[in-house]
């Protein structure tokens, strides 16, 4: 027998004290799976831009799943420090094939978007819920979001500016070559 009861929409335990929202607990199972998403696609892009003989790019692409693997696992361990429990639910599968190099660094850029206004509807929610635990929890990826866009948006910058030059392209690749992944835990 659970120790917990849920009432209306909240979890609370045999002393009284509540738990957590479980609106908010759905909600943030389902930020979990589009951050697992969001790894699988930047995998995917990886794949595609290795067989392009573009290994830098492949990297940052790879530290950029690991990232958001990363992300989809603080969710999960917040859920449950919080008395939920996350379902892991069916991931869908991301696209394989893009144009060109471009094309997968503008895919990039609007996914990240779409991942910001997720967190900001999420932010939004937390406040509506007067849960202000989950408000804090959410700041790190509202911070997380601009640079994320930031770096995305530089690359897409010296793309437009490397345009059909192959050695602007060998350089730019060059460099995201040396991006290394580096856990939040030990980076803070
Ligand atoms: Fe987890 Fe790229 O956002």
């Amino acid at each position: 027998m659970t120790l917990r009861t849920k009432l209306q929409n909240i979890i609370i335990l045999p002393d009284n004290s509540i738990l957590m929202n479980t609106r908010i607990i759905a909600e943030l199972c389902e930020q979990m799976i589009k951050e697992f998403y969001s790894a699988n696609l930047y995998l995917s892009m990886s794949a595609w831009c290795q067989e392009a003989g573009l290994p830098g790019c492949a990297n940052w692409m790879r530290v950029q799943y690991q990232e958001e693997n990363e992300h989809a696992l603080k969710f999960f361990d917040y859920i449950h420090s919080h008395g939920g429990k996350a379902v892991v639910s069916a991931i869908a599968a991301p696209p394989t094939e893009w144009k060109n190099i471009q094309e997968v660094f503008e895919a990039t850029a609007k996914h990240e978007a779409e991942v910001t206004r997720c967190i900001h509807q999420l932010v939004k929610l937390s406040r509506e819920e007067n849960d202000y635990t989950t408000e804090i929890f959410l700041q790190w990826f509202v911070t997380e979001q601009v640079e994320e866009e930031e770096n995305v948006r530089n690359i897409l910058d010296q793309l437009k500016l490397a345009g059909e030059n192959g050695y602007g392209l060998l350089l730019i690749d060059r460099d995201l070559a040396t991006r290394t992944y580096t856990p939040t835990s030990t980076a803070e």
